[in-house]
């Protein structure tokens, strides 16, 4: 029996290997390592029309969209789309009570009425190259890791100044599999990129978070902005002087929409993954870190729904809070049922048997890589404590809201209480410390926050040794929490909005008795004190000793892929996603989600209609989109079996940061925006498995659809190039 579910597990292993579906690949080297098997599953462009940097290719026509998202150029008018939930908090910041852009949507007529938004800036990428000579020159073998660290810091200052010299590109260096290679990336900013189009919530987040991460879906995630630039093209802040930016290349539309197998590509910026971990790695997040946080998160959801629920004020208030929440919350569940149904770590514990037997097959081998699994194993195991202790204080403690809104009184006190103070930092502090004091209070409820404190406490007190315990939690623990809770925040002058908006407005930097008084204030502040007491407990006592064990584990990774690579040289490593761009393609594709289910590859207009209900907040439906899809009113946007297409799904391996991206057909046309994967499937960050593994995209069709005939916004269609 044992023997069969070994051989079954050996089988799993070699087939899950490496699949077709899966990978984050380097655009610079699809022509070497993916061009031939992305023709073979229909391709009909080269790998030179994706990348090229002699030449226009579609990396001219995506950007880094903000910090974290992507976008794409769809108009020779520097049009730009990405999703909803990636554009929402700069709708949200041209909001207000009498134009409420959120529930009503937003549409720019003119290009006069296109929306500034200062702290908004879109990356292209001009070009890469691998610069690990010039980066590890004068690094030896030998050389300790301390020395390795400045000595390539050193070099990587001179490779990014003589790369940008006399330009006005920006230019950065990033480590591949874990420093055994490094890349060069030249890139072009614009700062001026102004909010176009926008549906309302109710579209462009329908299903809210009860959909999120799932399928069947039918969320409208997209948004439109338009770059801008001077007279020259080229970047500039915001200024009523500059133009819409021409950009080298933009995307035509397809409106031929998708059939199930199709060929199909996903370009944009994967954030991150681990692909490579040892079972350890894995073990650690399976057992012991996602199941601290998803339970924290648990309790805390609950506390926020029971009042949100309540009361529509609330509701306003925490949504995004709860949906911030909510998200980690829900992948780090798929992920772990993910990793439990293919048995992941079973899986890498045989693989990594293999991996020994091969390196004690040579002295040389095993000098350098013998030891290498027991001392990721030592590493872990010394870790578990301190990183259960970090998880707790991170998922538990920090997240009360009054501690952190305290903790963020810190800079500024630091800057007040030097000899010499800087009174211009000062000033900068002070103008982004008053804008979030405003902020806190227009979103914050004491009583949800008083329960999640309670609820906080008690498992860090139940669940983390004393060893770990800062002194004035253990005070917490030889009380009656509620009384301790209700003491902290009835004692805190923080949550006086009146004294402390009084105590900011005051302030002057240039006065000594000011800034005086207002460390005075903050640092007899029960909520302060507790905060920074318990930081500090932290800092010193768990997080840097995590930092050295995970400089160590690090330093072994390298080793570790360096090995891997040298053991299967037949097999294609592609790097773990670094928020840098990366080509990611696979086919269209429905899914099996558990026995007797089956999922189809699209969703259509019909089921946003069944899931309509005008009493739940996701759920409500605009008349107007209703009366469309009465009439059938979809215009050249329907599909041919006389549906309008919602959202599709395929194999494509993609993660965070992906939100945006294009996805595109065998002739390099755009037919969709990438938004989300199927939480079945999120264990893609770490294991990569094509039975459920799916990315979820919105069909452009339904897009177009929603600008055309819902929003009437027809001066963008004709921006754009659609083809058919
Ligand atoms: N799951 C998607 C992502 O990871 C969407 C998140 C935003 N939407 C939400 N309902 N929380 O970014
Ligand atoms: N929604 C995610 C994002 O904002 C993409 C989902 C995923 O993790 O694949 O990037």
């Amino acid at each position: 029996m044992k023997k069969n579910i070994i051989f079954f597990l050996a089988f799993l292993l070699a087939t899950l290997r490496l699949t077709a579906d899966e990978g984050m690949w380097i655009p610079l080297y699809l022509e070497q390592f993916n061009e031939q098997q992305m023709q073979e599953m229909g391709m009909k462009i080269s790998a030179a029309d994706i990348y090229n940097e002699n030449n226009v290719s579609m990396k001219d026509a995506i950007v880094m969209f903000g910090g974290g998202c992507t976008g794409e150029l769809i108009s020779s008018e520097g049009l730009l789309l990405t999703n909803y939930h990636c554009g929402y908090r700069y709708v949200q910041q041209h909001s207000a009570l009498e134009h409420d852009y959120l529930t009503t949507g937003f549409w720019a007529m003119s290009r006069k009425e296109e929306l500034p938004n200062p702290e908004l800036k879109v990356t292209f990428l001009i070009r890469m190259e691998d610069v690990t000579e010039q980066v590890l020159k004068n690094v030896a073998d030998g050389t300790p890791q301390s020395a390795r660290d400045s000595i390539i810091k050193v070099n990587i200052k001179t490779i990014k100044v003589e790369a940008t010299e006399g330009t006005h590109y920006e230019a950065a260096v990033v480590p591949f599999y874990f420093g055994n290679q490094y890349f060069l990336f030249v890139n072009e900013i614009f700062t001026d990129v102004r909010l176009v189009g926008a549906p309302p919530s109710n579209i462009g987040k329908f299903g809210g978070d009860t959909d999120n991460w799932m399928w069947p879906r039918h969320t409208g995630d997209f948004a439109l902005f338009r770059i801008y630039a001077d007279k020259e093209n080229k970047p500039a802040d915001y200024s009523e002087e500059n133009v819409p930016y021409k950009p080298k290349k933009y995307f035509e539309i397809s409106l031929d929409g998708i059939q199930e197998d199709d060929f199909t590509f996903v370009f944009g910026y994967p954030a991150r993954t681990n692909q490579y971990l040892p079972s350890y790695a894995i073990e650690e997040t399976v057992d012991v870190t996602n199941p601290i946080r998803i339970d924290i998160r648990t309790k805390r959801l609950s506390i926020m729904e029971e009042a949100m629920n309540s009361d529509p004020k609330i509701r306003i208030q925490y949504s995004a809070k709860h949906a911030n929440a909510a998200n980690g919350w829900k992948k780090w569940q798929g992920e772990n049922k993910g990793i439990r149904r293919v048995s992941g770590i079973a899986q890498k514990r045989i693989f990594e048997s293999e991996f020994q037997e091969w390196a004690d097959e040579n002295p040389d081998r095993q000098a350098k890589y013998g030891t290498l699994l027991s001392d990721f194993q030592d590493n872990y195991e010394t870790q578990r404590d301190y990183q259960i202790a970090y998880t707790y204080f991170t998922e538990a403690i920090s997240s009360i809201e009054l501690l952190r809104f305290a903790e963020r009184f810190q800079p500024l006190v630091e800057l007040c209480s030097k000899e010499t103070p800087d009174t211009e930092k000062i000033n900068e502090e002070l103008k982004e410390l008053k804008w979030q004091v405003a902020n806190f209070y227009k979103d914050y409820y004491h009583p949800i926050d008083r329960k999640i404190a309670e609820a906080g406490l008690k498992a860090y007190l139940t669940n983390v040794s004393p060893e770990f315990t800062p002194l004035c939690l253990m005070d917490a623990g030889k009380r009656d929490l509620n009384d301790f809770v209700n003491n902290l925040f009835n004692r805190t002058v923080l949550l006086d909005q009146s004294k402390i908006t009084a105590l900011l407005n005051t302030f002057d930097p240039e006065q000594k008795k000011t800034r005086d008084n207002l460390i005075k204030e903050i640092e007899k502040d029960a909520a302060y004190q507790l905060i920074t007491a318990a930081k500090t407990f932290i800092d010193a006592s768990v997080v840097a000793r995590l930092k050295t064990l995970t400089a160590n584990n690090t330093r072994l990774q390298q080793l570790y892929i360096k090995a891997q690579m040298e053991m299967l040289p037949e097999r294609r490593f592609y790097p773990d996603a670094n928020f840098t761009l990366r080509v990611a393609y696979g086919n269209v594709k429905g899914f099996q989600p558990a026995d007797a289910v089956t999922y189809h590859y699209f969703t259509t207009l019909d089921g946003i209609m069944e899931k309509e209900n005008p009493e739940v907040y996701d759920y409500v439906v605009e008349p107007k989109l209703k009366q469309l899809y009465y009439d059938k009113d979809y215009g050249r946007y329907g599909a041919d079996d006389g549906s309008m297409r919602v959202a599709f799904v395929a194999t494509n391996h993609t993660t965070g940061g992906n939100s945006g991206s294009p996805v595109l057909n065998a002739d390099g046309h755009l037919i969709g925006i990438n938004f989300d994967r199927c939480w079945e499937g999120t264990m893609s960050d770490l294991m990569y498995d094509p039975v459920v593994c799916r990315n979820i995209s919105l069909d452009i069709r339904y897009c177009l659809f929603i600008i055309d005939k819902f929003a009437g916004a027809t001066h963008l269609i004709e921006e754009m190039t659609i083809v058919q």
